[in-house]
């Protein structure tokens, strides 16, 4: 028996490690290099309803404990990905396909093309605080979460739907409840946090579209907060996304109450092969700490 095989909404993964949306793009030929890195599953960077160029550079900045990104969705749109799909398919891995829009009925018409395309799941970003208007509304107001949800579950068919959601609003458990009731199949917890950095020199913002969204180890207990209290909230399945970059901190998170992990801005401290490492340092902790299997850590910190 393979100890880091899990599920997560009908998908068989062969470890609990995920590629978060928007590190790696979304050719296949960019996200072969996570699954030839050992991640479980890959998820797409979000695709619109069309064409973005996303922000002007600089668009992403190191700092001491995370990255600060805003990027802007550049996106090819969804219908220019055409015969990508069907390299996407070819994957020897699930393919979770990430989308936004402007509108519920954008999401509603992406989702319908894409769930054409049978990925193993499509996850709504409902979260991106890096556009000036694909803002993070929708992922604010647990109502509105909720009609875009609905919207998706009518023409996703058996396409299970997973919702991104912001901590950047003390509403995220709210929203998650409201995703659930209105039929998401996941919760994906969390997106990137708010954030701003200065040249003070320059006496500019670093970033030219001036805020950003903050990743990286920075994040994470705010990411672990967020799962953990989503996890006693609702009962469908969570992907607990923010700073994880070592075995320990998929651990944490999966203790917190996720199912599965994703790994973004890890890429970028531990390379591709992020996956494999973490999945190393999981495997040696469960030996020696009494956990058979990845799934027992589901939970295993609430009472
Ligand atoms: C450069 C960059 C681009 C991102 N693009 C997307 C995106 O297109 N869609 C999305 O849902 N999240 C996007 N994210 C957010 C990540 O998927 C993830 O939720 C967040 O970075 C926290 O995880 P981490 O600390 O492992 O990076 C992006 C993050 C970064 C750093």
């Amino acid at each position: 028996m393979n100890p880091l095989g899990v599920s997560f909404c009908g998908s068989r993964l062969r470890n609990p490690t995920v590629l978060a949306s928007g590190i790696l793009g979304v050719t296949a030929a960019q996200l072969k290099r996570a699954e030839e890195g050992g991640a479980g599953a890959v998820t797409t960077k979000s695709i619109g309803p069309e064409e973005r160029s996303g922000n002007r550079n600089p668009t992403c900045v190191a700092l001491p404990h995370g990255l600060l990104n805003a990027m802007g969705l550049p996106s090819p749109g969804y219908e220019a990905m055409g015969e990508e799909w069907r390299q996407l398919k070819k994957m020897k891995v699930p393919v979770f396909a990430s989308i936004y829009g402007a509108s519920v009925d954008d999401f509603r018409r992406v989702a319908a093309y894409v769930a054409d395309k049978k990925p193993a799941l499509i996850e709504l970003n409902i979260s991106c605080p890096n556009t000036a208007e694909h803002g993070q509304a929708f992922g604010f107001e647990p109502s509105v979460a909720a009609d875009v949800v609905e919207a998706v579950k009518e023409v996703s068919g058996r396409v299970p739907v997973s919702v991104k959601l912001t901590p950047n609003t003390h509403k995220t458990v709210a929203v998650a409840k409201a995703c659930e009731e209105a039929g998401a199949d996941a919760i994906c917890a969390i997106n990137t946090v708010s954030g701003m950095a200065i040249n003070i020199e320059a006496r500019k913002p670093v970033l030219s579209f001036k805020k950003g969204g903050y990743s990286g180890p920075a994040v994470k207990p705010i990411a672990v907060r967020c799962v953990y209290e989503i996890y006693e909230a609702v009962e469908i399945p969570i992907l607990g996304v923010g700073g994880i970059t070592t075995g320990r901190d998929a651990i944490e998170m999966m203790q917190a109450g996720a199912s599965a992990v994703g790994i973004g801005s890890g890429v970028y401290y531990r390379g591709p092969n992020v996956f494999r490492l973490v999945c190393d340092e999981m495997r040696e902790w469960m030996r020696g700490n009494g956990f058979a299997s990845a799934k027992s850590l589901t939970g295993a910190a609430h009472d």
